[in-house]
């Protein structure tokens, strides 16, 4: 049995009920119409007439073509499309893994990327270090390896930090799992989010014969209700493996899903732009705000993705901070209770913050007196 997990379950109690959702990973959405205007006549009447049946388990084969199109020399034989970025985690941890595999991942982690794992065998967790900008170890990963690690998994930009790995970090990485044979998955679902400046990474499926590249239309897209994930692979005999153990789950995706999902990637740099330039408007805000109540907050803005981890310093705990921030005034954040690891101590001051929703003015005006009026 999974034990719950933590994250969603504060979503279902507070994200629709709380006035100001201040913690949300994903980008502004857009709505249907507004994708739609962005398509050709044409692409608009093959959505409009598309027949509403199963579709492919693999996913469209435009669709996988044009995912492909994203990567450097990948072909469409090479993308498995899932509902979702958390079926592909959940297909991924399932078909790599067995009772005798051993697995590593980082900590704080988004909660699946550990308690997967942890159901099927032994994990270890590697925590990223809040004073060296939340990178990896390198070597405390090689320490962490055994003659059983089948797979590694990492999340950069990381949620719920923002930090990305610096590149030699990242090569150094791969050379280590190229040399043990570990299946490398990487939660890429915040590549191209975040401030404009930010140096994202090369997808770990282009440089690596067992990355697994995950990505969806949830986060950098802002299209979360798409419900339009996929796994990036060279190994074609895993991805086939993982293509049958979709059968259990979704069997297939949603059809016009697909064909939006196409449509949005097809003018991606559109929406990715829009998507950054929301961000590069809300760090301003964030850095007035802490700049502001210094004495309550340890303030570090994140590299990329468009969520960071500020360091609560009320005597308070940030717990109690979040919960009145919720009850009293509607503010919603996310503290760091909810980044708790099985594997090994998380901060236990931090809370994740948003920066990639429009309008946060009024929550930050909330926020802001909601401090003046209790500390
Ligand atoms: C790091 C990370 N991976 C995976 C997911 C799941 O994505 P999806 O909602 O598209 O299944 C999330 C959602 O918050 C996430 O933050």
């Amino acid at each position: 049995m999974l034990p719950d997990f933590r994250l969603e379950t504060y979503f279902s109690k507070w994200e629709f009920k709380a006035k100001y959702h201040m913690t949300a990973s994903d980008a502004e959405t857009i709505t249907l119409h507004e994708l739609l205007k962005m398509a050709t006549p044409a692409e608009q009447e093959q959505f409009m007439l598309m027949p509403l049946g199963y579709t492919e388990t693999f996913g469209a084969p435009d669709l996988r073509q044009t995912i492909a199109a994203i990567h450097t020399n990948k072909t469409a034989e090479e993308v498995l499309c899932f509902a979702g970025a958390s079926e592909g985690i959940f297909a991924a941890n399932n078909v790599i893994l067995d009772k005798d595999s051993h697995s590593i991942v980082v900590t704080p982690n988004y909660q699946s990327h550990e308690t997967l794992p942890l159901a099927i065998c032994e994990a270890t967790g590697i925590p990223l270090d809040p004073d060296d900008n939340w990178s990896l170890d390198i070597d405390r990963v090689a320490a962490a390896i055994k003659p059983n690690t089948k797979l590694i998994t990492i999340n950069f930009p990381h949620n719920p930090t923002g930090a990305i790995l610096s590149l030699d970090r990242y090569h150094a990485l791969i050379e280590l799992c190229r040399k043990h044979g570990i299946y490398i998955l990487h939660d890429e679902i915040f590549n191209g989010l975040g401030p404009s400046t930010a140096q994202h990474l090369p997808y770990v499926a282009d440089l690596y014969e067992r990355g697994l590249s995950l990505n969806v239309m949830s986060k950098a897209y802002g299209l979360p209700g798409l419900r339009i994930g996929w796994i990036v692979c060279q190994d074609k005999e895993l991805l086939s493996k993982m293509e049958r153990f979709k059968h259990y789950l979704s069997i297939c995706n949603s059809g016009p899903s697909e064909r939006l999902a196409n449509i949005a990637l097809t003018y991606r740099s559109k929406l990715l732009a829009r998507n950054c330039s929301i961000v590069d408007e809300n760090l301003p805000k964030w850095d007035a705000f802490f700049n502001r109540h210094q004495d309550l907050f340890e303030w570090q803005r994140p590299d990329g993705a468009c969520t960071a981890y500020p360091r609560y310093k009320g005597a308070d705990g940030v717990e109690a901070f979040c919960r009145d921030l919720v009850e009293k005034s509607g503010v919603l954040l996310l503290p760091s209770t909810i980044y708790r690891s099985q594997l090994g101590e998380t901060p236990i001051d931090r809370f994740r913050l948003g920066l990639g929703r429009k309008n946060l003015d009024a929550g930050i005006a909330a926020m802001n007196k909601h401090i003046d009026d209790n500390y």
